[in-house]
C-alpha cells in the first residue's frame, strides 16, 4: 500500500532524530520520524541515574573520539550546550550542574523526552513508533522506507539509530548495514564507556567488589581523574568508563593510587612517625579493603620504620603506575556508547550528508564521534541533528 510522500524520514527516535526531526517540522518539512520502540527516547530515559545527563559545558572537539578529530568540530560550534540550556529553560526545566560541568534535570530524564515531543509536535512531525522498518530501497531520487505494509517515501533519508549499545533497550547495528548498503564506509564498531573484566590473575582484586577511591588512570596518552569502583567482574566507575574507550585489548592501563600525595609521601611518613603501620599510613589515602590488598599484592607489612628507604619509594612507584591488563569489557550489553560507527569521510561536517548519496543523512551515535562519560555525547545527538535538520 502506498503511504503518504514526505520531504524526509527520519529513522530512529533517540535524542538525534528527534531533534533533526523537530528542526526541520518547524522549517516547514514534511518529516516522518520512525522507531520501532513503541516509545521515543528509551535512552534518554535511563540516562544520567533518570535525571539525564543532558549537556557538558566543557564541551570541545578534543573531547570526542573519532577516525577524523576534526569532523565534530564545525556541528559543535554551531550548536552548542548554551543553547540547548536555552531551551530546556524555555521549556520551564530546572536544571543543575553536578560536577565537572555535567548538567542534569532537577526533576526526571522524561522531561527531556517530553521537550523534544512537544518540539516535534509544534513541527508537525509524524510519529510511527512500535513498528520495524521492512525495506528500505532508493531509486528516482527516492527513499521508500515499508512498515507495516505501507511504503512511504521521501526525497532525504536520515539515519539516526544509533548504535548497539544496549541491545535491550532496541539498540542495533541497523545504521551500519544501511550505511555500507550505500557504499559508506563503517569504522569498526566497539563497546565505549564501558566496565572492564578482570582474569582470575586478578582475583584479589575482584574480591574488593563495592570499594570505590579517586584515582587517575592512564592509557598511552590518555587520562582521567575521576573515581574508579571495584567490581565483581573487574574495573568500573568514572575513571575507568572513560579510559575503556580509549583502551585496545591486551594492553595495561595504569592507575595512579594516590593522586594527590607529595612525591616521597611514604618516606616521610617513615621520619614523621616510623612507629605507624603501613597499612595505617595507605589507609588515610585508601579505603582500608584496598589498602589491604594492595599491600598484600606488594608483599610488605609491618611498622614504617621497619622498611628500608629505598622499599618504601619502590612501593610509592607502583602505587602511582599500577598496571591492570584487562581481560576484556563488559561488551556492548553494558556500554554507555558505541565507538566507531558510521565513517566521517564519507559525510559532510556541515551538513551530515553522505557526500556521494544524495539525500542520504547521519547524526547522533550512529556517526563514528563518540564523546567522553558526562553529557557530552547528548551534546553530539543535538549538535549533530540541528546540523542535519538546518539542511534537510
Ligand atoms: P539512540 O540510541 O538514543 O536512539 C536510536 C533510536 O533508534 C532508538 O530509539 C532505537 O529504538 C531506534 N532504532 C534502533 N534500531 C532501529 C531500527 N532498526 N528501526 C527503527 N528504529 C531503530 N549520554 C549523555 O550525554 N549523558 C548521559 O547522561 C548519558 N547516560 C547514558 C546512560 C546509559 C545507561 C546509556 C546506555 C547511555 C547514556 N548516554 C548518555 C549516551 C546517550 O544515551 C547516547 O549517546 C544517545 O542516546 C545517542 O543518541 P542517538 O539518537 O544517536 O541514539
Amino acid at each position: 500500500m502506498n503511504g503518504q510522500a514526505f520531504d524526509a524520514i527520519v529513522l530512529g527516535a533517540g535524542a538525534a532524530g528527534l531533534m533533526a526531526a523537530a528542526v526541520a517540522g518547524q522549517r516547514g518539512k514534511r518529516v516522518l520520524l520512525v522507531d520501532h520502540n513503541p516509545e521515543a527516547g528509551r535512552k534518554i530515559l535511563i540516562s544520567g541515574g533518570g535525571r539525564c545527563n543532558f549537556t557538558n559545558l566543557g564541551t570541545a572537539p578534543d573531547r570526542y573520539l573519532s577516525d577524523n578529530l576534526h569532523f565534530a568540530k564545525s556541528a559543535l560550534s554551531r550548536y552548542t550546550p548554551r543553547d540547548f540550556i536555552d531551551l530546556v529553560e524555555a521549556h520551564g526545566i530546572a536544571w543543575h550542574e553536578k560536577t565537572l560541568g555535567q548538567l542534569f534535570c532537577d526533576g526526571s530524564a522524561r522531561q527531556i523526552v517530553a521537550l523534544l515531543l512537544e518540539e516535534c509536535a509544534k513541527g508537525q512531525v509524524r510519529l510511527a513508533f512500535g513498528e520495524p522498518v521492512s525495506h528500505i530501497d532508493y531509486g528516482d531520487g527516492l527513499y521508500r522506507v515499508m512498515m507495516a505494509g505501507t511504503r512511504h517515501t521521501a526525497p532525504v533519508l536520515v539515519i539516526a539509530t544509533g548504535g548497539p549499545s544496549i541491545p535491550k533497550l532496541g539498540a542495533s547495528g541497523f545504521a551500519y548495514d544501511l550505511a555500507r548498503r550505500f557504499d559508506l564506509g563503517v569504522i569498526q564498531p566497539r563497546p565505549a564507556l564501558v566496565p572492564f573484566t578482570l582474569g582470575e590473575d586478578e582475583a584479589l582484586f575482584r574480591e574488593l567488589s563495592g570499594v570505590s577511591t579517586e584515582v587517575e588512570v592512564h592509557w598511552k596518552k590518555a587520562h582521567f581523574r575521576e573515581a574508579a569502583l571495584f567490581t565483581h567482574r573487574g574495573l568500573s566507575g568514572p575513571a575507568m568508563l572513560q579510559i575503556s574507550s580509549y583502551w585496545q585489548h591486551r594492553t595495561p592501563i595504569q592507575v595512579d593510587f594516590v593522586p594527590d600525595a607529595a612525591r616521597g609521601w611514604l618516606v616521610d611518613a617513615k621520619r614523621a612517625a616510623p612507629r605507624q603501620t603501613l597499612r595505617r599510613t595507605l589507609a588515610e589515602r585508601l579505603p582500608e579493603r584496598l589498602a589491604d590488598a594492595l599491600l598484600d599484592k606488594l608483599g610488605m607489612a609491618g611498622e614504617l620504620g621497619a622498611q628500608g628507604d629505598r622499599a618504601l619509594v619502590r612501593a610509592e612507584e607502583a602505587l602511582r603506575r599500577w598496571a591492570f591488563t584487562p581481560n576484556g569489557t563488559e561488551g556492548f550489553a553494558k556500554a554507555e556508547v558505541t565507538a566507531g560507527g558510521i565513517a566521517t569521510a564519507g559525510l559532510s561536517s556541515q551538513t551530515m550528508e553522505a557526500r556521494k548519496v544524495p539525500g542520504l543523512y547521519a547524526i547522533g551515535e550512529a556517526v563514528d564521534v563518540t564523546g567522553w562519560l558526562g553529557g557530552y555525547n547528548f551534546q553530539w545527538a543535538w549538535a549533530s541533528a540541528v546540523a542535519c535538520g538546518r539542511a534537510i
